[in-house]
């Protein structure tokens, strides 16, 4: 059987055979070049076919070897190793590693990899001042990307983008900073004092030290709670070509420096469609109220009210295994932090959307913001933080999409075309003469 599609052109008659092109998995990824659908013509002068795809639903717009996803099945792995796994046998830092570099590091390469990070978290006295400039009420994803922006002019020497060197240096520093800056970000915004990194502790007690501390001396992280947020860095590294990669991905390809894609990347992950949702569930559940009303609720969900927010995805056919992660964890975690009555609300929502006809035909399954935001409201995080938690996480995602775009023979500066539907030439109007 020939690798390849054969197209008839009805208005021409014409027939043509296309390669059909594979990733690892024969049914998963199998493609056809789009620019080879440009010798498709109705006549010689015609420019060739397009293919249309708004939201890029069903393009390939590269090769990548970092994140595989399998909706149908509910497989999500970085490099080749389970999410879950990772989750449980990892580390932020090791997972940022293996996205970065393809490969787990050795204990020299994660320790000097660690090692770096953590030396690089400080950030210049002046980043603090310009950060004072922001209103007391500015949102912190704000404040993130503008200042991680910012950095692009305290680095120079960042714009070698193709110097392997060069990149790891700002992979330290994007890694390490995002933490500081974003704690910083909340603590302006509850007029509090910044906290500088403490060197004794981990990526995830370290940041929880800049966020939480007050006057004591050492804050000492809960290992639950600090295991509880390395564990929400790792499932939130990477997810393949979603809103907030691909714009990296399109920033990254004019070759700028690699702060203002991240920053440009960030901006993506701000909107609710993306890097929100989580804090939607949590409005959803308050307004429910209580496990009595949630029959009620899925009935208007059901005549098309309003959705059911944290269920569904657009990948996710079945159980994203994030939110599985994350449900099997919610309970310590909240033994520590005390109870929160939203999560009995939460598991009986689940409980009876996923024995309803409605979801079960539709394939919505929780995804993994039904439960991030619980999570990190018990935590103490406020709602306005919860994209900022994801953007420190993504970023290592962000720069394995972004290095792997640069060493990628095939990539180009990313340029779409467009079906023109406007107004055929005409002739310029006067102001005196227009209508
Ligand atoms: N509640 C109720 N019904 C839903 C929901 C939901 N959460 N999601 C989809 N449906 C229904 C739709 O109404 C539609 O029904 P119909 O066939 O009768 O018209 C059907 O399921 C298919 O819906 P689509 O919109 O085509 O599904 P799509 O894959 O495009 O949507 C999305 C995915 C946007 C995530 C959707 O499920 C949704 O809006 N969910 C709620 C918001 C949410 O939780 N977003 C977070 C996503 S995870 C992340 O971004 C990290």
């Amino acid at each position: 059987m020939p690798d390849t599609l054969t197209i008839t052109d009805n208005r021409t008659g014409k027939q043509y055979d296309l390669p059909i092109m594979y990733g690892t998995y024969p049914t998963y990824g199998a493609a056809i070049r789009a620019a080879d659908l440009r010798q498709i013509k109705a006549s010689d002068d015609d420019f060739g076919l397009l293919s249309y795809d708004p939201g890029f639903t069903n393009t390939a717009s590269c090769k990548s070897a970092i994140t595989f996803i399998d909706g149908e099945q509910g497989i999500l792995r970085y490099r080749g190793y389970p999410i879950q796994e990772l989750g449980i046998k990892s580390n932020y830092l090791e997972v940022a590693y293996l996205i970065l570099y393809g490969e787990l590091p050795t204990h020299a390469q994660l320790d000097e990899w660690t090692w770096q990070i953590i030396h690089h978290s400080m950030v210049h006295e002046n980043i603090k001042k310009f950060m004072d400039g922001f209103l007391y009420d500015a949102h912190p994803m704000g404040l993130l990307v503008s200042t991680v922006a910012a950095l692009s002019t305290f680095y120079p020497e960042s714009k070698s983008i193709t110097d392997p060197e060069t990149r790891r240096t700002q992979f330290y520093r994007l890694i390490a900073k995002m933490p500081t800056i974003a704690a910083f970000a909340y603590r302006h915004s509850i007029g509090m004092p910044y906290v500088y990194p403490d060197d004794d502790l981990n990526y995830a007690g370290n940041f929880l030290n800049m966020m939480f501390k007050m006057t004591e001396v050492k804050y000492k992280p809960d290992p639950v709670l600090e295991r509880a947020m390395d564990i929400m860095f790792i499932l939130h590294a990477d997810h393949e070509q979603n809103c907030s990669a691909t714009v990296m991905r399109g920033a990254g390809s004019s070759h700028p420096d690699p702060y203002v894609s991240v920053a440009a990347a960030a901006a993506g992950l701000y909107g609710p469609l993306h890097g929100g949702a989580n804090e939607q569930v949590l409005r959803m559940l308050r307004d429910i109220g209580g496990k009595d009303r949630i029959p009620d609720y899925i009935k208007r969900v059901k005549t098309g009210e309003f959705r059911l927010m944290g269920f569904g995805h657009r990948v996710y056919k079945s159980y994203d295994p994030r939110a599985k992660i994350l449900k099997d964890m919610i309970g310590q975690i909240l033994e520590v932090t005390g109870k929160n009555p939203l999560l009995d609300i939460a598991l009986e929502l689940e409980r009876i959307a996923l024995n309803d006809e409605y979801f079960i035909e539709r394939k919505l399954y929780p995804n993994v913001d039904f439960y991030s935001g619980i999570i990190y409201q018990a935590m103490g995080f406020p709602v306005n933080m919860f994209p900022v938690l994801f953007a420190i996480a993504r970023a290592s995602g962000w720069l394995a999409q972004w290095q792997e775009m640069l060493e990628d023979p095939e990539q180009k500066i990313a340029r779409p075309r467009q079906i023109y539907t406007g107004a055929d030439q005409r002739e310029y109007v006067g102001i005196e003469k227009r209508k």
